[in-house]
């Protein structure tokens, strides 16, 4: 796959240093929704348990991935970027019950007949993909439910619906461009109960304590059958 998104991807990815061996806990695999490290809600808001079956949507380097096969869900992580990818791979060469795939979110969720007991996006494929035409087919392939959760940059106030997010190339190159979708709180509850999702909530957590930076918008709901 070779289009102009898969290759901002893959510049992002050239630009990101692999995760942190360990965390400050010293495990090697954990789960991080916030842009923070060692920050946020855990693993427990997806409700999953050994067996079951979880889709990461813009998995990039898979750390987040890796963590749920090594608790013995069944965990596939999707991203547009072979180099994303590649370094998941390389990070994660032995862990068992880990399947990596290079899909734009959309057509992986329309071609997959998988029913998945969570889907999840951590500054993933959700952010950069229009809910409209996302929110229908993560409904179709998540059981009764089962949980959507995902995490992004909050809006910046008055900038709502489509931004543009610009990916820098180098120096003498205009950045490369991807689109994402921002949205207050109130209108992600609005629009994922009007797409059948229930028990939603959506929240601005705050950023670690004494830094001045952004929080992290963070949405959690189930499917309502
Ligand atoms: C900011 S990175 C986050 C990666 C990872 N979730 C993490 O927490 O480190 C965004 C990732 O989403 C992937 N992505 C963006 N749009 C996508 C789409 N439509 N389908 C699949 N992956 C996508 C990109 O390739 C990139 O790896």
């Amino acid at each position: 796959m070779s289009n102009a998104r898969s290759t901002a991807w893959d510049i992002y990815s050239q630009s990101k240093p692999q995760r942190r061996k360990t965390n400050a806990r010293g495990e090697v695999t954990w789960f991080n929704w916030t842009q923070y490290p060692d920050h946020g809600p855990g693993v427990d808001v997806l409700n999953l348990h050994p067996g079951e079956g979880a889709l990461d949507l813009g998995c990039g380097s898979g750390g987040n991935t890796a963590h749920l096969a090594t608790l013995g869900v069944r965990s596939v992580g999707i991203d547009l970027s072979a180099k994303q990818l590649a370094k998941a791979r390389e990070r994660w060469p032995d862990v068992d019950d880990m399947e990596l795939h290079q899909a734009d979110a959309l057509t992986y969720l329309k071609d997959t007949s998988t029913i998945f007991d969570a889907v999840y996006s951590v500054f993933g494929a959700s952010w950069f993909t229009d809910p409209g035409q996302l929110l229908p087919p993560v409904r179709a392939r998540l059981k009764p439910g089962g949980v959507f959760a995902f995490s992004q940059r909050p809006a910046v106030e008055g900038c709502y619906g489509c931004q543009a997010s610009y990916i820098p190339r180098g120096p003498d190159e205009d950045p490369a461009i991807v689109k994402r979708w921002d949205y207050d709180p109130g209108v992600w509850e609005r629009t994922l109960k009007e797409h059948g999702f229930v028990d939603v909530s959506a929240s601005v957590l705050a950023p670690p304590s004494g830094s001045r930076r952004t929080g992290t918008l963070f949405v959690r709901c189930v499917q309502g059958g």
